[in-house]
C-alpha cells in the first residue's frame, strides 16, 4: 500500500526554517567536543539499547520496516522523521504496548520482548507520550509523585495500616516530587488540577514524572511541542544537565530541528518506517536523503510538479 504523508503539522521544511538554532552547539565532529569544550557523549560507551530489524505493520501499513539501530550508554540520540516515519510507534515497541511482528529490542544486554509493559519503568526506561497520559484530576505535584511512587518498596499491607515506615515513605516521595517541581520549575501550579493547565506546561510535568521513576534510559516524545522560543532553550538546557548530572541516557523524539541538533549526541532518522541516515547533527544536516525526506528534494535536484 502506498502511504500518503500526513500534512497538518506542517513539519516539512523545519530544516531549514531554524539554520541558526540548528547550528547553534553543533558537535565538533573532528574532535567530539560540544559547546564550551565539553566531551559531547561518551561515544565509546556501551550500548544501552540496542534495536535490531524492527517490523511493525497495521494492516497494509509497515510502520517500522526492519529498522535497526543501537543508543550508547549516556547519549543523547535524536529520532527524528517526517509525520508517521514511526518515531512514536518505535516508543510503543519499546515500552510493549505494541508487540512487533519481527525483530528483537535488547536494554543493557538483555531482551525485553517478554516484558510486561507495566515492568518497563521497573527494568528501568521511562517515557513521556506525544498526547500526555497525565491524570487529569490530580494535581501537578501528585503526578509528579505517582512517578516516584514506581520506584518505591511499599506492600500492601503497610500501606494498608499506614504504618510508620509508610508515612516516611510517603515523606520522601512528597520531598523527591517537590524537588522536581523545583527543576521544572513548576512551583506556581504544583497543587492545581493537571486538568485545564496549557499544553507546553503539562509536557514538562510528563518530563518530571518520568524522571522521578530514575530511570536509566528516557524515551522522550516531543518535549518541545507547545513550548515557546524561551521555553525550547530552557528545555535544550535540562535536556542535558539532566543527561550529565542523573546519568540518564535519553532518546529524544522531536520535529522542533533546531533542539534535536543542539541536544543530541547521534541523530537517527525514520522515514516511512525505514531508517534512511544516522550520524552526528552536522552529517544529518547535510545528508541528501535526510534533505529530501523533508522537502521533498534534495540540493541540485529539480523539484517534480
Ligand atoms: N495503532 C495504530 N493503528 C494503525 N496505524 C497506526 C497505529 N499507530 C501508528 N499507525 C500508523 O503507523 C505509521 C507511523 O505512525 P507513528 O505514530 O509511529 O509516526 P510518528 O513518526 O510518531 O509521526 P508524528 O511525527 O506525526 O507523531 C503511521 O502511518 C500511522 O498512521
Ligand atoms: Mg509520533
Amino acid at each position: 500500500m502506498v502511504r500518503s504523508r500526513r500534512t497538518t503539522s506542517g513539519h516539512r521544511g523545519e530544516l531549514r526554517e531554524t539554520p541558526d538554532s540548528a547550528c547553534h552547539g553543533l558537535v565538533d565532529t573532528v574532535t567530539g567536543e560540544g559547546p564550551g569544550g565539553r566531551r559531547s557523549g561518551r561515544e565509546d560507551g556501551v550500548a544501552i539499547l540496542a534495536v535490531r530489524d524492527l517490523t511493525v505493520r497495521f494492516g497494509g501499513i509497515v510502520a517500522l520496516d526492519a529498522v535497526s539501530f543501537e543508543v550508547a550508554a549516556g547519549q543523547i540520540v535524536g529520532l527524528i522523521g517526517p509525520n508517521g516515519a514511526g518515531k512514536t510507534t518505535l516508543f510503543n515497541c519499546l515500552s510493549r504496548l505494541y508487540t512487533p511482528e519481527r525483530g528483537t529490542l535488547a536494554f543493557e544486554g538483555r531482551s525485553i520482548q517478554d516484558a510486561p509493559p507495566h515492568r518497563i519503568p521497573a527494568l528501568g526506561i521511562s517515557r513521556t507520550f506525544q498526547n500526555l497520559a497525565l491524570f487529569p484530576s490530580l494535581t501537578v505535584l501528585q503526578n509528579i509523585m505517582v512517578g516516584v511512587h514506581c520506584q518505591s518498596r511499599g506492600d500492601f499491607v503497610s500501606s494498608a495500616f499506614r504504618l510508620p515506615a509508610v508515612r516516611s515513605e510517603e515523606a520522601r516521595i512528597r520531598a523527591e516530587a517537590w524537588a522536581l517541581v523545583t527543576v521544572f520549575e513548576l512551583e506556581g501550579v504544583a497543587d492545581q488540577r493537571a486538568a485545564g493547565l496549557p499544553f507546553g506546561t503539562l509536557k514538562r510535568v510528563e518530563f518530571a514524572r518520568a524522571l522521578a521513576g530514575r530511570p536509566r534510559l528516557l524515551l522522550l516524545d516531543e518535549p518541545a511541542a507547545g513550548l515557546n522560543h524561551e521555553e525550547v532553550a530552557a528545555l535544550a538546557r535540562l535536556i542535558r544537565e539532566i543527561r550529565d548530572e542523573r546519568d540518564v541516557t535519553i532518546l529524544l523524539v522531536e520535529h522542533h530541528m533546531g533542539l534535536v541538533m543542539e541536544v543530541s549526541d547521534r541523530v537517527v532518522v525514520l522515514d516511512f518506517g525505514r531508517k534512511i541516515a544516522e550520524g552526528s547533527p552536522a552529517e544529518i544536516q547535510q545528508h541528501p536523503d535526510v534533505i529530501r525526506a523533508y522537502l521533498g528534494v534534495a540540493p541540485g535536484e529539480t523539484a517534480l510538479r
